[in-house]
């Protein structure tokens, strides 16, 4: 049973509907993200779980407790819901030390001081901070201070954390590592998680399960590889990871594999669980998807620009009128305006006007 469970949420302001009938379910212990681009309705969803924001319909449920229903004007507030909270512009207590940071919701509630004393040890161990209770924030490093902001989140021992951008003031590679500190505290907390986010990586690498939203509405729900693979909609595939298209056109279907053309050559590639009706359609395929060959098979193209990634290199090469992204290892060394055959092992094929239609079917 799901510990948060919302139904057809609607939220608007003014004519904007920043959420429309979105529907998800929060299972225990798990890491659930809305994700997608600015002003998609990921920050106005969660406010709404929170009570922060009353909808206009739909209902909540938190821990098996309706929280909110249009229909009952049932509302109740915030800090009845029984959830922790950490937002992008954390507020840590700079005059307060950690102890007192993470105690202070617990004062609040007039916790006896024994309680206190136990729960924030208990905290701090989940937070590995064990040992720097009398700092005080400026003590600490960016990382640290944002743990201490998830303390005091953990420290009313809430049903389901909800997180908006918890990382986006750290650096790129605090933040790196505080995904994985962050997944560590998860686990054992044994908390589920609302993580709102519109850092697609973030969120692949953290999720057991990720709902995309565009323009209010949520486009697919799935566990990350299933985003990635196979994305529901033209906006979902568009969104995450990198893609390139190539305008082809349906020469056979042959179950297993789909034959295509592309000016002289034939494309051979398993047959995606879309395949548009039509005969012209736009192969959109991962740049690992595709690679160099020798002379004789593949796309003839011209290599326009080279990146260096690290673990391997990114080209990027024009084929006639359009331009693909090749990801190969690092050992593949190729220069600039140099001619080369590509070949791709998989991709989803679109309509062709599919890029000018966010919610045209990809997979
Ligand atoms: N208080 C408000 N009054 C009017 N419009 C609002 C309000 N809050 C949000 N909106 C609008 O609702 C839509 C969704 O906003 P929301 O803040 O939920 O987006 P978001 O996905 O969190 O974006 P971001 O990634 O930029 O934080 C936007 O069009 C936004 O302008
Ligand atoms: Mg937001």
């Amino acid at each position: 049973m799901g510990v948060v469970k919302v139904e057809r949420l609607t939220k608007r302001f003014g004519k904007v509907v920043a959420a429309d009938e979105v529907s998800f379910e929060i299972a225990e212990r798990e890491f659930f993200s809305l994700l997608g681009p600015s002003g998609c309705g990921k920050t106005t969803t969660l406010r709404c779980v929170a009570g922060l924001e009353t909808a206009d319909a739909g209902t909540i449920e938190i821990a098996g407790r309706p929280v909110y229903r249009a229909a009952e004007r049932l509302d109740v507030p915030p800090n009845e819901r029984n959830i922790g909270m950490v937002f992008q512009s954390y507020a840590v207590w700079p005059h307060m030390t950690v102890f007192e940071n993470i105690a202070y919701p617990l004062r609040i509630r007039k916790v006896s001081q024994p309680r206190i004393a136990e729960r924030v040890a208990h905290v701090l161990r989940i937070l590995s901070m064990t040992g720097l209770e009398q700092r005080r924030p400026s003590q600490l490093s960016g990382g640290q201070q944002q743990r201490v902001a998830l303390g005091r989140a953990l420290a009313l021992e809430p049903s389901v954390l909800l997180l908006d951008e918890p990382l986006s003031n750290l650096d790129a590679k605090l933040r790196e590592q505080m995904r994985a500190e962050l997944k560590l505290i998860q686990r054992e907390s044994g908390l589920p998680i609302l993580y709102v986010t519109h850092d697609q990586t973030e969120a692949l690498a953290m999720s057991d399960r990720i709902a995309v939203m565009c323009a209010g509405r949520i486009h697919h729900l799935a566990p990350p590889e299933e985003i990635y693979r196979r994305p529901a909609t033209a906006f979902v595939l568009d969104f995450i990871g990198s893609v390139t298209y190539l305008p082809c056109r349906v020469e056979a279907r042959n179950g297993a594999r789909v034959t295509l053309r592309w000016r002289e050559a034939t494309i051979t590639v398993p047959s995606p669980p879309h395949v548009p009706r039509g005969p012209d359609v736009l192969l959109a395929a991962r740049p690992e998807s595709w690679r160099f060959v020798g002379d004789g098979g593949g796309l003839p193209g011209t290599i326009v620009l080279r990146s260096f990634h690290g673990s391997g290199f990114e080209y990027h090469v024009r084929l006639g009128e359009t331009e693909i992204t090749v990801m190969t290892p690092n050992d593949i060394r190729l220069n600039e305006g140099e001619t080369v055959r590509a070949v791709v092992s998989e991709g989803l094929l679109l309509e062709p006007d599919a890029l000018s239609r966010p919610e045209a079917r990809a997979a």
